[in-house]
Parts: C-alpha cells; structure tokens; sequence
C-alpha cells in the first residue's frame, strides 16, 4: 500500500487542448485508488497563494470535450525562486497534500524536479503542450488537436490562396520547435515549410520562389513555425515580395487560435491513459518521472533525462516534404 494519501493536481505554462481530460483521469484514477484529489488553481502561483480544494468526481463531470484547463494555468515567475517554492510547500504541508502531479511542458517540469528533490515531495509530471516538444515522449497532449486546427485553416487559406492565384505566408506557433509547421505542412501538401530545426532555409525558400516564378506557379502556401531562423511570416513575406514582385503575396499568422478547441479523439484518450498511469506511477513510489507514450504504449521518464534530452525532427519527414513538393 502506498502511504501517499492527498494528490495536488495542476496545469502550468501554456494551456492545451486534453488538459481537461488529464485532469478528469488524475481525480478520478486518484479516487479509485483510495485517495483525496486537490485541484490547484492557477499553476505553481496557486501552489503559492494557497488556491487549492478537494475535487470530486463530479467536479470533472462533462469536461472531456472541453478545451483549456478548469484549473486554469500560469507562468509564475515566484516559483523559481527558493522563497516562493518554500511559500508553495507551507501553503502544501498545510492542505496535507502529500504528492503532486504536474500536467505542462518542460519549463513545468523542471519547476517540478527541482521542487520534488528540495521538499522531498514525489512529483508526476503529463507531457502538455501544443508544440511537442518534450523529449521522452511521441506525442504531447494537445498537439493532435492544434495540428488539426492548423490544417483546417490551411485548408481555407488554400481556397481563396488558389481562386486569386496568391502565395500565402502562414506562421504557426511551436516555440523554438518545428513539429507543428512541420506536420502540418505535409499535411496540406505546403510548397515549402520553415523550421528552427535546418539551416540555409533562406536560400531554399528563394530557389523554390524562383522556379515557381519559372513554373508560373499559381498559388502557394509557405509555412513558417514562428522561431526558425529566417523571421517571422511578415518579415519574410516583406522581404520576398521586394525580390519577386510577379507573386501577390499575403500573410496569415494564425497566433492562439492553435491553442483552443474541444481536443481530439487521439488527444482525449492520450489523457485519459497519462492522467491514469501518473497515478499508478505515484502509487507505485515513483518519483520525479514524466509518464510519456511511445510506440503506442506509456512509459515512465525521468525528469533529469526529458530535461537533458533534445526532441529531434525525424529528417525522414523533411525529405518527405522536398519530395511532395516538387
Ligand atoms: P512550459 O511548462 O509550457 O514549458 P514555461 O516554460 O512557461 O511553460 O514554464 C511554466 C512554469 O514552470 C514557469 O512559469 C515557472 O513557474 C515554472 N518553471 C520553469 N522553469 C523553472 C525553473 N528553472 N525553476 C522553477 N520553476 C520553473
Ligand atoms: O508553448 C505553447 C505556446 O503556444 C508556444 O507555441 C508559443 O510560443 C507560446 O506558447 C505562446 O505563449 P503565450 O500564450 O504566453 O503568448
């Protein structure tokens, strides 16, 4: 039997759609193993101020299908502070909760491991971000369903992109990762995808305008994952414009939109099997480990090796999408 009796459960960082849905696991999984579940709002700044009850398995009743987080979430600067994670382990010990699961990304998780081994408290940390970007792990929750929304409007963009023959420059968000563009590109046949993860893109980027040119290509989507190295989609769109003015060239940057929506099917049973598994990891006396997914089956990571890690594009998929667009 495990001594743990009380579990806090948070979302930190950027929000994510099957946030929820993780949520719904921890309390419900928590519960049928025999223990309470506090829900912590706010991330870590309710960990510091003290903004935590009990939830019930009503409390997470009807919110699978729901986007962003009931808990709501924060970037909380005082709690890389050591004044501000000892403020969050008295406001803790107080609510006699005992271990933590953390649902975020990675900046949450090294909050998470350094918290865990300063007050000796186990923390579980679900991989929750749109850009999936945690190494450890094949999919991170909410990915799945912002990839989706990417290619819907994309697929939009592509109508009015092809009935006034107009080359669209549409920015995505990733952070400093390329997975989103990247996937997404494939996903709508993009002519050309800029990542922060290769080199020499613009020099690409103008060869492929300039067969284009030659090709008199009619219309054309670029996709630019917000931190590659060239520039945003304005800047670059500007620039490219002044060489090739024969294109008519518009930009869309489709900025948070990306970020809300009821989660998908993949996404909402990702959670579910998390939200599940990082309460068996804490019943099982794990302790600073991420439960991630791969070859479609979870695994338990250490925090200190996902933090260490780089998640790397697979160049397979960059050599797909040379190969597509020619
Ligand atoms: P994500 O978890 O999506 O990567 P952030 O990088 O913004 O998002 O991190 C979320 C929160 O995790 C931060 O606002 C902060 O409270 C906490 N955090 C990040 N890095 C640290 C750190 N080095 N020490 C303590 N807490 C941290
Ligand atoms: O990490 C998720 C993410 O949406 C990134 O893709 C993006 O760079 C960032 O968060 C935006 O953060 P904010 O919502 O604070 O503007």
């Amino acid at each position: 039997m495990s001594k743990i009796q009380r579990i806090g459960v948070l979302t930190s960082g950027g929000d994510a759609p099957g946030m929820n849905a993780a949520i719904r696991a921890v309390v419900r999984a928590g519960i049928a193993s025999g223990c309470e579940v506090y829900g912590i709002r706010h991330g870590y700044k309710g960990m510091i101020y003290g903004w935590m009850k009990e939830m019930t398995s009503k409390d997470v009743r009807n919110i699978i299908q729901r986007g962003g987080t009931i808990l709501k979430t924060a970037r909380c600067e005082e709690f890389k502070t050591q004044e501000g994670r000892k403020m969050a382990y008295e406001q803790l010990s107080a609510n006699k909760i005992d271990a933590l699961v953390v649902i975020g990304g990675d900046g949450s998780f090294t909050g998470a491991g350094i918290f865990s081994k300063e007050y000796d408290i186990p923390c579980v940390g679900i991989p929750g971000t749109i850009d999936n970007d945690i190494y450890g792990t094949d999919f991170t929750i909410g990915f799945d369903t912002a990839l989706n929304t990417v290619v819907e409007a994309i697929d939009r963009i592509k109508d009015t992109a092809s009935s006034h023959d107009r080359m669209f420059f549409v920015e995505v968000m990733g952070r400093g990762a390329g997975f989103l563009a990247l996937h997404s590109g494939i996903a709508t046949g993009a002519e050309a995808i800029l990542i922060p993860e290769e080199n020499g893109q613009e020099e690409k980027l103008r060869k492929h305008m300039q067969s284009g040119v030659n090709k008199r290509k009619a219309s054309s989507i670029i996709l630019v994952a917000e931190g590659n190295n060239v520039g945003g989609a304005q800047e670059i769109a500007t620039k490219m414009a002044a060489e090739f003015p024969d294109y008519s060239i518009r930009v869309n940057v489709l900025g948070h939109i990306q970020r809300g929506g009821s989660p998908s099917a993949f996404d909402r049973f990702l959670a579910s099997r998390l939200g599940t598994a990082a309460v068996e990891a804490l019943m099982d006396d794990q302790r600073s480990i991420m439960v991630g997914w791969q070859n479609h089956d979870v695994v338990l990571v250490p925090f200190n090796k996902t933090l260490k890690g780089t998640r790397n594009i697979n160049q397979k998929l960059l050599d797909v999408a040379d190969i597509l667009t020619i």
